[in-house]
Order: C-alpha cells, then structure tokens, then sequence
C-alpha cells in the first residue's frame, strides 16, 4: 500500500490545505493528513479543534484520514509504514526551509519529501495570513470553508 503524509500546523486548514491534499489523494492509496507542532507558531485552535475542522474539510476524499502527532514528522512516518511527505510549495520563498526539513528527514530517516507546486489561485495564502485578516474582521470566506470562517469569527470574538 503506498502510504503518505500531508503534515503541517493547520491552524485552521485553508483552501490551499485542501487543494493539495485532494490532489495528493489522487497519487497514494492513503494520505494521512496529520497536525504537527510547529515550535517556531503558536496556535489559534486546538490540535482537537483543527483535527475537527480537518475532518469536517475533507470527508468527500475517501482514502484521506486525519491524526495528530507530537513528536518527529519520521518518527510518525516510521511508525505507521509511511513512504512519502507530501508538502505544497507556494513560493521561492517557502523553499530554502522545506529543503532543508526535506533534506533533514530524508538523511534521518530515508522518507521520501514530495512538493506539489500550490495552485496559481492559492499561491499567497497561508493559515497567519488568514489569521490575521479574520482578526481585523476582513473578509476570509473565499480563503477557507465556511465551517472554518465560522470557527474563525467565534475565536476572535474570544469564544
Ligand atoms: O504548517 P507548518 O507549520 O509549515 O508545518 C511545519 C511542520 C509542523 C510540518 C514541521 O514543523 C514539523 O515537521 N514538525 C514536527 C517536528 C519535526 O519533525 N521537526 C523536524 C523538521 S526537520
């Protein structure tokens, strides 16, 4: 079975999120979609929050599951028989630090990392950039789903 990763802090997942996972659906028998820490961001939501909102995201995509993890992306590659890394470039600039975690993983533990060129329409979004936005009261709704900007709108409001 050829078994794959999509990892990230989804804090909250977004269009872009989706977009790559979808097509990463397409190329493994299953794509597990699991919420890391990111020691370098502090979060908005919950990881149970944000596996929710995963879940809720991508339940039309049949060999997509969603976990969690606290330790090292390949120690949870090791353990669940996972082959590949899946990650959407959005820019030259996300790409010095995903080669070097691609580079680091790969003299670790041998898993292979994938990028997916990120969607023309999605190529500026990012989870702060949402945040941020959602947190002036702008308009996010063409960004994420609208369970998400729902989710959105009761967090900055302090619920
Ligand atoms: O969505 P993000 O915040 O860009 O995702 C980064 C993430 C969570 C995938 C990365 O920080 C990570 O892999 N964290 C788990 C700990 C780990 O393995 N760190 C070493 C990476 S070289």
């Amino acid at each position: 079975m050829r078994r794959a990763v999509c990892p990230g802090s989804f804090d909250p997942i977004t269009y872009g999120h989706i977009d790559i996972i979808a097509r990463a659906s397409a190329h493994f028998d299953e794509v597990v979609v699991a919420v890391l820490e990111n020691r370098t961001k502090s979060s908005l939501f919950t990881v149970a929050e944000r596996i929710e909102m995963i879940r809720a995201t991508t339940s039309n995509l049949p060999n997509v599951t969603v976990d969690s993890w606290s330790g090292l992306l390949v120690d949870y590659c090791k353990s669940n028989s996972i082959q590949a890394i899946v990650k959407g470039l959005r820019a030259v600039t996300d790409f010095d630090y995903e080669l070097q975690m691609a580079q680091v993983n790969l003299q670790g533990s041998g898993v292979e990392t994938m990028f997916m060129a990120t969607a023309p329409t999605h190529s500026f979004l990012s989870s702060s950039l949402v945040k941020e936005l959602a947190h002036y009261g702008g308009d996010v709704s063409t960004m994420v789903p609208p369970s998400v900007n729902e989710a959105l709108k009761l967090r900055v409001a302090g619920k």
